[in-house]
């Protein structure tokens, strides 16, 4: 795999405007809209997992979470720190460093946010049972990915046939950007409910986020979030309701509780 920090440290001075596109607000909308509905309560400690220049961390904190950041591209993480600051009032810590290197007492934290982070580690299924171990009984944790089905069917529509069924087979996927490849993880309903599932967790929400994008393509979906942003979110948060189009949600968040004792 080749490691995400070089593309992501690039990306992080823009990283604000690239999350302004209509398409990734409505899903990160839709994905606030979920994982703060299904969080244990404020002053609750949340893990956020690859968290960035900080965009979670801030509005959880806000929330009246206590917050610890982990980012392992260095660009990223310094934005986050100068953003949320990491004096002990702050209720914000920051760990410099990829989820696979973090030391965690089993069973510490009330929940774990991964937005988009978890593609990008080594073993993926792997990192979903060490985080559910980090969670107390009762704790959440909630993991939004690109869709495996979403991605390949959005190469067939393009005529890219090959490389959807390269996709599929493989199971992983590059994102190139500005000539810096990353290599990632491509990720399924059935994959992450047995993760889950074997981890201990019991899965509370699937959801697809942006089934519009495979319905009407990115372009199609673009133009109708920009000519009425609150009805067709609106249409997406239906859609994301009905768990059978989960694969069909450009993301795809799942969330997973750990039995309260
Ligand atoms: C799609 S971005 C999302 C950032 C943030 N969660 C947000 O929503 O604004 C993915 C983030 O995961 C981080 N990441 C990549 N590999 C990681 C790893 N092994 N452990 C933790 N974070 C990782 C990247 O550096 C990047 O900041």
């Amino acid at each position: 795999m080749r490691s995400s920090a070089p593309l992501y440290d690039s990306l992080a001075p823009a990283y604000e405007e690239h999350f302004a596109v209509p398409h990734r607000r409505a899903y990160d909308d839709l994905a606030w809209e979920i994982c703060t509905a299904a969080l244990p309560t404020p002053p609750a400690e949340v893990m956020d997992v690859g968290c960035g220049v900080g965009r979670w961390a801030e509005r959880l904190r806000d929330a009246g979470y206590v917050v610890t950041g982990v980012e392992p591209a260095p660009g990223m993480a310094e934005r986050a720190a100068r953003r949320l600051g990491q004096r002990e009032s702050d209720r914000f810590s920051l760990l410099r460093q990829r989820v696979e290197d973090v030391e965690l007492r089993p069973g510490s934290v009330d929940a774990v946010v991964a937005m988009g982070s978890l593609q990008y580690t080594e073993d993926p299924l792997h990192q979903v049972a060490r985080m559910a171990g980090w969670l107390r009984p009762g704790g959440v944790l909630a993991v939004l990915v690109d869709s495996l089905h979403a991605l390949v069917l959005e190469l067939v529509a393009a005529g890219r046939l090959d490389e959807a069924l390269l996709r599929m087979s493989t199971r992983r996927g590059v994102w190139t950007l500005d000539g810096v490849d990353a290599d990632l993880h491509l990720l399924d309903v059935a994959t992450l409910r047995a993760a889950c599932a074997d981890a201990g967790l019991e899965v509370v929400r699937v959801a697809g986020l942006l089934v519009g994008a495979t319905a009407h393509g990115r372009d199609g979906l673009r133009r109708r979030l920009e000519s009425d942003y609150a009805g067709t979110l609106d249409v997406e948060r239906r859609l994301a309701a009905e768990p059978g189009l989960a694969d069909a949600g450009k993301q795809l968040l799942i969330v997973g509780r750990r039995p309260a004792r």
